[in-house]
């Protein structure tokens, strides 16, 4: 039977979405000094309680040494690195399911690229001490402790998440953070168990998932959510992090341990192949979780027609990213029935009714969006730019 984006979605441990639509995380620039929520992120948070059946919250780090990553200068990254964050997280759990929709909260360590930290003058750490070309702030290796401990601080932050009322966590293993940084031979070069062959470059993110699955064992409603993001490949140029035939073998054994959803992070659209593949990377990674696992894809979906096709083709879910950024009720316009209806450009008409914080207006007002994928239409809102946040020169890693 084909999918549809109405279709109820049971996940292996119980719990059901009402749509295969899904908000995946999104930085929304609006974290007080520390890391918490302000007025701005509940404003943004709210208006999208509906977005989709399931909305994931922006990245949290999880550790002091973990964030935050957003760029200098501009609000910042929240976290979840202490019990002094439980509210903070809590009123974002609430916003988000005020409707009856589910929540889940994304985990992150941002190891190297925690430019933020680095701003404060705070040390910065790695799997590896290496000089990147494209920091301008040095790293650390981080000690056998250090990781030790960062993976404890998983498991606390998913304790928190269960306390304050989310639905599940997603761990963040995409987009260069530090899952990804031990996982790839351009980032990791160590010699001990964290680091060298294939298998044991799988270490560091198996024992984050261990970790994470034994706190919601212990603590969490038996339909609690599990999430894990991935960058399919990291391949830049000649540079190879992994391909996707690494990083198949590393979701089979996290699959193993009986995941809700493996989510995967793609620019490209949502449709996207590796190179010389006949199959998309979504068809390719459920052959691999196989039926219990559901898998998300997103790239590129700004309209319930790109949606529809992404689950009949290529996903059980479909993450809708900067579409809900413009429209923020793209998944109730659907259960509704009006699809049509869905807004799929942003224009200085549409951005007052997208209850954006001051720094994702800012973010968007720039012609180069801080490094993240620009929005259709997005050269309609230009002129609105104030600079209130400076001019800063770094990007986000997105891809
Ligand atoms: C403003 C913005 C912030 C983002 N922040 C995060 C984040 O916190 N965590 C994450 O895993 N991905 C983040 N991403 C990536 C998105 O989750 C998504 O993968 C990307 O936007 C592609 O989907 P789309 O084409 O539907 O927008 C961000 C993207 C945007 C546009």
């Amino acid at each position: 039977m084909v999918k549809q984006l109405t279709d109820h979605v049971t996940f292996r441990h119980g719990a059901t979405i009402n749509s295969r639509v899904v908000m995946p995380p999104m930085l929304t620039f609006s974290g007080q000094e520390g890391g918490f929520a302000s007025e701005d992120t509940l404003k943004y948070y709210n208006a999208r309680s509906q977005a989709g059946g399931m909305m994931i919250s922006e990245y949290h780090y999880v550790s002091e040494t973990g964030g935050p990553c957003s760029v200098p200068g501009f609000p910042e990254q929240l976290g979840i690195q202490d019990d002094d964050h439980l509210e903070s997280i809590r009123s974002i759990a609430k916003a988000l399911k005020r409707d009856g929709n589910k929540a889940i909260l994304q985990i992150h360590h941002g190891g190297r690229e925690a430019m933020g930290r680095a701003a404060k003058g705070k040390e910065v750490l790695a799997p590896s001490g290496i000089d990147f070309s494209f920091l301008d702030y040095p790293v650390r290796e981080m000690t056998n402790e250090e990781i030790e401990g960062i993976i404890k601080d998983f498991g606390k932050a998913t304790k928190r998440a269960i306390d304050a009322g989310f639905d599940g966590v997603e761990i963040h293993g995409a987009n260069h953070y530090l899952l990804q940084q031990f996982f790839s031979t351009i980032s990791n070069h160590r010699s001990d168990h964290w680091g060298g062959s294939l298998e044991k470059r799988m270490n560091f993110p198996l024992a984050v998932v261990d970790e994470v699955k034994r706190v919601i064992a212990e603590y969490a409603p038996k339909d609690f959510i599990l999430g894990y993001r991935i960058s399919p490949e990291e391949i830049h140029g000649n540079a190879i992090g992994y391909t996707y035939k690494e990083s198949t073998q590393l979701i089979a054994e996290v699959a193993k341990r009986e995941l809700d959803y493996l989510s995967l992070s793609i620019l490209g659209g949502y449709d996207a192949k590796p190179k010389g593949a006949d199959q998309s990377f979504g068809q390719i990674f459920k052959q691999i979780v196989g039926d219990d696992t559901k898998v998300m894809v997103v790239g590129g979906v700004f309209s319930e027609a790109a949606a529809a096709d992404a689950v009949a083709n290529h996903t059980d879910l479909i993450g809708v990213g900067r579409g809900t950024l413009i429209d923020p009720l793209f998944g109730k316009k659907i259960l509704d029935g009006q699809g049509d209806t869905i807004v799929s450009q942003i224009s200085p008409e549409q951005v007052k009714k997208t209850a954006w914080t001051p720094g994702l207006f800012e973010a968007f007002t720039r012609e180069d969006s801080l490094g993240l994928p620009a929005l259709p239409g997005q050269e309609s809102i230009l002129s609105l730019h104030t600079g209130q946040f400076g001019e800063a020169a770094t990007s986000l890693p997105t891809d």
